[in-house]
C-alpha cells in the first residue's frame, strides 16, 4: 500500500549528552558520515539519498527523542496532514513553514494525543547516493519503533492523519506501512510511550553480520541477534549505543504492495522458545528490554 501523503521515513532527532562522543561512535563504529553541523547539533547521513538520518542535539541528562521526520509525497500533503491532525485530536505544533535544518524544504510539525512529535517535510535536499554503495555503511533508516500505552489510538492517528496502513498485527506490535517497505513505523504495546528503537538499513545480510562484529570489537555487545524477524522478514542485530539508545542494523526488509494481506496475532506465533526465524540467538537481553523503554519524547523544545 502507499500512503497518499507519506513517502518515507527520513530521519530521527534525538538528544545526547556528549556530541563529540556521539560523533566518534556514529562515524567510526556505526559507519555514518557527518552531513552538517549546527549550533549544538550534529547531522549524520548514510550512503543513500537522504540528507541526514540522525539529528543529534546536545542536551545534558538522559537521551530524549525530539521527533520522527517523515517525507511527504507532495506539497499539498502538508496542509492535508495539518487538517487531519486537528480532526484526529492532535496538535499542530508548527504550521507549515521553511524547515529549520540544513536539509531544507518545507515542514510541518504535529503531535498526536500522547505527545509523539512528527515532523513532515517536503522538498528537502536529496543527495546523490554514494557510488559504489559502501559495503558497511547504512543506506537509510529502515524503521522506527515507538512504544504506546494505547496502540489502537496511536495506530488510528497514523492511519487517519498520515495515511499509514496496518501491515501486520502481532501480540505485541502493530507494523505500519506507507510504501514498499513492509513497515516504516511500528508500534510496541507497552505501558509507556518511549522510543523502542531505530533501525538502519544495511546493503546486505553480510553487512548486518559484520556490523555485529564491528560493534562487539568496539565494546558494544549484540543485545539481540543475529536473527530474522517474522513480520517484515528482515535480518537483524540489536545494540545499545553509548548513551542508551537502542539501534538496529537490518537488511532484506520485505517489499510489499496493495496485494499484501495483513496478518493477525494468531498468524504470527512462534514455537516455544523461539522469537525469530533462525533460532540461533539468545532472546533479547534484559539490558535491551530496559533500554527499549528509557528514551522518551521531549515534551518541551
Ligand atoms: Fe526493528
Amino acid at each position: 500500500m502507499k500512503s497518499p501523503w507519506i513517502q518515507s521515513l527520513r530521519s530521527v532527532a534525538l538528544t545526547v549528552p556528549d556530541l563529540s562522543a556521539a560523533e566518534t561512535f556514529y562515524t567510526q563504529v556505526w559507519q555514518l558520515e557527518v552531513a552538517a553541523r549546527g549550533d549544538g547539533v550534529l547531522y549524520l547521513r548514510g550512503s543513500g539519498t537522504d540528507h541526514h538520518l540522525l539529528a543529534l542535539h546536545q542536551q545534558a541528562g538522559e537521551p530524549q527523542l525530539r521527533q520522527v521526520t517523515l517525507r511527504a509525497r507532495s506539497a499539498e500533503s502538508l496542509q492535508a496532514i495539518a487538517a487531519a491532525t486537528l480532526q484526529a485530536g492532535g496538535q499542530v505544533e508548527h504550521d507549515e513553514a521553511p524547515a529549520t535544518d540544513p536539509a531544507g524544504g518545507r515542514r510541518l510539525i504535529v503531535r498526536d494525543g500522547h505527545g509523539r512529535r512528527y515532523e513532515v517535510v517536503h522538498g528537502d535536499t536529496l543527495r546523490t547516493p554514494t557510488d559504489p554503495t559502501p559495503a558497511d555503511q547504512p543506506q537509510r533508516l529502515a524503521h522506527a519503533v515507538l512504544n504506546s500505552h494505547d496502540v489502537a489510538a496511536t495506530q488510528a492517528f497514523l492511519e487517519q492523519v498520515l495515511g499509514f496502513v496496518l501491515a501486520d498485527r502481532t501480540r505485541i506490535m502493530a507494523f505500519m506501512n506507507c510504501d514498499a517497505d513492509h513497515h516504516s513505523i511500528a508500534l510496541g504495546d507497552s505501558d509507556n510511550d518511549a522510543l523502542n528503537h531505530v533501525a538502519f538499513l544495511m546493503p546486505s545480510l553480510d553487512a548486518v553480520m559484520r556490523g555485529g562484529g564491528r560493534m562487539k570489537d568496539a565494546g558494544h555487545a549484540i543485545e539481540w541477534g543475529p536473527g530474522r524477524h517474522g513480520p517484515g522478514d528482515n535480518a537483524f542485530n540489536y545494540f545499545i549505543d553509548p548513551f542508551g539508545i537502542v539501534i538496529e542494523y537490518t537488511a532484506e526488509v520485505e517489499q510489499i504492495d496493495h496485494t499484501y494481506r495483513p496478518g493477525q496475532p494468531s498468524d504470527w506465533t512462534w514455537p516455544p522458545g523461539r522469537v525469530d526465524q533462525w533460532g540461533i540467538s539468545a532472546p533479547p537481553s534484559a539490558r535491551l528490554k530496559t533500554a527499549q523503554r528509557a528514551v522518551v519524547f521531549a515534551s518541551h523544545l
